[in-house]
């Protein structure tokens, strides 16, 4: 093979054959390699340039070389990274487009700079279809390395207004830092519509077909988005054996591969609030350990206290609560890093190709730039506006899950996060009180500065 072609793909399954082929259709010249020759053999029928060995691949690179792998996050990063490393030379790049721990991106971009070589931890979101036709792509790393990619990341990004869905959000693991928030607004919001869907059929006594219509028209509004459209034509697939609705055949329990959990751990650590996230993490768990042979075999009669509309007017409030708390957690991330993420171009770059594209991200990508500063996202003035007005019909669906026995954690976290940061009070004043009584642990004053300890009552 001459050593012509643009870029690499390591790794043919489902993500990397389909972003190989999409990368081809923009004119660039593609070569692929998978350890699996079952995998490699179906990239070859499908029209992709196959090379018998990472050797090879590494041989019909132009120079300096750029190898996008796309193999599970874990060690098999590495062990991708530690075949090619003795292949490549001095200024080539590698960049990992699965969906990598951040910790390890940073760790695997000092070891390869370390070699002189670039690397480029790239958040890859779309799943397959995404791939084949247009993801978001979020790169971390150095500038060198994300200009020389530049014009081949725009090329196969999905467009919002013809802007491509694309950007450089900061150095060393910044790309999968943004991936990982991202993740925890997917979890937030399926598992908001999930309860919501939960709540038309148990609350409002609808069958899966005429909730699919609900959600439906929630995606025709203003509140459009690519999970809503998906989760409408999920309610309406009937089963092609059985008859009925094919949800109803498909087990209550659900899986997760770890992003989710990665991002309230990274929460943690940075003292960001992300109970929505965190809630939908939970509700994963619990769905995997609950004994479904305990539970109870129906649902007491619909409790009507709520409407369809309050539904939606909740379920676009607590999403843009999950929003705010993956664009929080970005900004703390990037303080701590010393990244230069600018959260208005990460909301235009999720407008299209990502799994939480939005019609709501264009209108946040507005207010970021318009009321710009470090304060949460959820205490700007546009988005309290939103929130508040939304805070009636949010208590009603509340109530009426309560009373229903219908599980809302999501809805009620997203609820109270909302309710705390706009409450005069939140409690914590007593928390300081107990810290200082029994510890000397101190509080801070209202009327003076500095950290002050009491002789309260009873010591
Ligand atoms: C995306 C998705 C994608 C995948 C998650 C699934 O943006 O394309 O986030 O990366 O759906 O990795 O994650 P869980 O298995 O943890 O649900």
């Amino acid at each position: 093979m001459e050593p012509r072609a643009d870029i690499g793909v390591v790794g043919l399954g489902v993500m990397g054959r389909n972003l190989a082929a999409n990368i081809q259709d923009k004119g660039f010249q593609v070569v692929g390699f998978d350890a699996d020759a079952g995998q490699r053999a179906r990239a070859e029928a499908e029209g992709l340039t196959v090379a018998p060995s990472a050797a090879a691949l590494v041989a019909a690179l132009r120079v300096p070389r750029a190898v996008l792998l796309l193999v599970p996050a874990g060690p098999a990063v590495d062990a991708a990274i530690a075949g090619l490393r003795p292949l490549l030379a001095a200024g080539d790049i590698v960049v990992d487009g699965g969906n990598s721990h951040y910790p390890d991106t940073i760790r695997r971009g000092a070891e390869q700079a370390a070699a002189g070589l670039g690397f480029v931890g790239l958040g890859v979101s779309g799943g397959e279809e995404g791939a084949r036709h247009g993801p978001a792509l979020m790169a971390g790393g150095d500038d060198a390395a994300w200009r020389r990619l530049e014009p081949l990341l725009t090329a196969v990004a999905a467009r919002f207004d013809g802007r491509p869905c694309c950007g450089h959000v900061g150095a060393d693991g910044a790309g999968h830092f943004v991936k990982m928030a991202h993740n925890g607004i997917e979890y937030g919001q399926m598992q908001l519509i999930a309860e919501a869907c939960l709540l038309l059929r148990h609350g409002l006594g609808l069958d899966w077909p005429a909730a699919a219509g609900i959600v439906a028209g929630w995606n025709a509004g203003e509140e459009a988005s690519y999970l809503l459209e998906i989760t409408a034509d999920i309610l309406a697939t009937p089963d092609p054996e059985a008859g009925g609705a094919l949800l109803d055949r498909v087990a209550d329990r659900t899986g997760h591969k770890g992003t989710g959990v990665w991002t309230v751990e990274a929460a943690l650590a940075l003292g960001v609030p992300v109970p929505t996230m965190a809630a939908a993490v939970w509700a994963r768990a619990l769905s995997a350990t609950r004994d479904p042979a305990a539970a109870a075999a129906g649902w007491p009669p619909p409790a009507a206290a709520f409407t369809a509309g309050d539904l939606g007017t909740a379920l676009a409030a607590a999403s843009l609560v999950a929003y705010g708390e993956g664009l929080d957690l970005i900004a703390a991330g990037a303080r701590h890093h010393g990244w230069q993420t600018d959260r208005a171009a990460v909301a235009e770059l999720w407008r299209a190709g990502c799994i939480i594209r939005s019609a709501a991200l264009d209108r946040i990508a507005a207010v970021l730039r318009a009321e710009p500063g470090e304060q949460s996202f959820l205490d700007r003035g546009w988005s309290r506006r939103r929130v508040g007005a939304a805070l009636p019909a949010w208590r009603r669906i509340l109530a009426a899950g309560a009373e229903a026995g219908v599980p809302l954690p999501a809805f009620a976290a997203a609820f109270h996060h909302a309710a705390a940061r706009a409450a005069p009070e939140v409690g914590a004043r007593i928390v300081a009180a107990q810290r200082d009584r029994f510890g000397a642990h101190g509080f801070a004053r209202v009327d003076r500065g500095g950290s002050h300890h009491a002789a309260w009552e009873g010591r």
